[in-house]
């Protein structure tokens, strides 16, 4: 079955499930759910409910599509994304993406755990995504373009937006909140990196390293979504002194930090949505 038809059943089914038309789409990474508690409910939709969509299939993450509002604002946020490593194909990573595109999302807001490749940065901080490389060897956009989303060769130069940048490191700033501005590498996975590599992605100009959110912001990108993503990092790769990790470690450290990431995210998603 064609991608689009595919996306049609799928629109279809949640046309029917609600009237909701989000301009605000969120996209919830490793043990950072707590934003959903934010929200004023209006319906949940377990993925598998709907027409072809992956599953989730890591015990940290839900699958879970929650419609309702922050504040005034309409948002759609998905609880539970979908890795490359799970073995999932970039366009099915991607899906969903194309869904909220479909629903009237505009603003897009991730978030993610990432390990910190940048000496400077501890344990709990949080990274204000300006700039990422993807070295996960594939691309969401591989096949036939679709026109009706977006150009063949998308532009690249400032995949995340300047002004949601510069509101949150506004916003942190003034609420005392560790929040670095940096450069994300994505990896598939999903073993962590060995200390080589850790040295290597270091040389190459990454200050985080992570198995997500890049197919997802490429493909942002190419339908022209305004998009905004921040780590949380929940280790520290300096590759003369690492120390195993475990993925239960990794959990907990963003489970600690999350309340600061949900403070700047409310934040910036009702402040993106005042007239101005
Ligand atoms: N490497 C890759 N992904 C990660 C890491 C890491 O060190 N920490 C959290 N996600």
């Amino acid at each position: 079955m064609d991608i689009l038809e595919k996306l049609k059943e799928a629109y279809e089914y949640l046309k029917k499930q609600t009237n909701s038309r989000p301009k605000v789409g969120i996209i919830l990474g490793t043990g950072l759910g707590g934003l959903v508690k934010e929200i004023q409910v209006e319906k949940q939709i377990p993925y598998n409910f709907i027409p072809h969509f992956p599953i989730s299939t890591v015990e940290s993450h839900f699958g879970m599509m929650i419609f309702g509002k922050i504040g005034e604002i309409d948002v759609v946020a998905m609880q539970g994304r979908f890795h490359f490593y799970e073995g999932y194909s970039m366009q099915q990573i991607t899906f969903p993406l194309r869904i909220l595109k479909l629903l009237g999302t505009e603003t897009l807001f991730i978030s993610n755990a990432a390990g910190g490749l940048n000496p400077a940065y501890q344990k709990g901080d949080l990274m204000i995504i300006d700039d990422h490389i993807n070295l996960q060897n594939s691309n969401p956009l591989i096949g036939p373009n679709r026109n009706e989303f977006g150009p063949r060769f998308p532009d690249m130069s400032a995949p995340y937006d300047k002004s949601l940048i510069t509101n949150a490191r506004e916003f942190a700033q003034a609420n005392n909140i560790t929040a670095h501005t940096g450069v994300y590498i994505a990896v598939t996975g999903p073993n962590l990196e060995t200390r080589a590599e850790y040295r290597f992605l270091r040389q190459i100009g990454g200050d985080v390293v992570g198995m997500s959110t890049v197919p997802e912001v490429i493909v942002a990108n190419h339908m022209g979504l305004r998009t905004f993503a921040i780590s949380v990092i929940t280790d520290e790769c300096n590759p003369d002194t690492l120390v195993p990790v475990k993925v239960e470690e990794i959990i907990k450290v963003a489970t600690e930090a999350e309340p600061n990431l949900t403070k700047i995210l409310k934040y910036l998603i009702v402040s993106s949505q005042k007239p101005i």
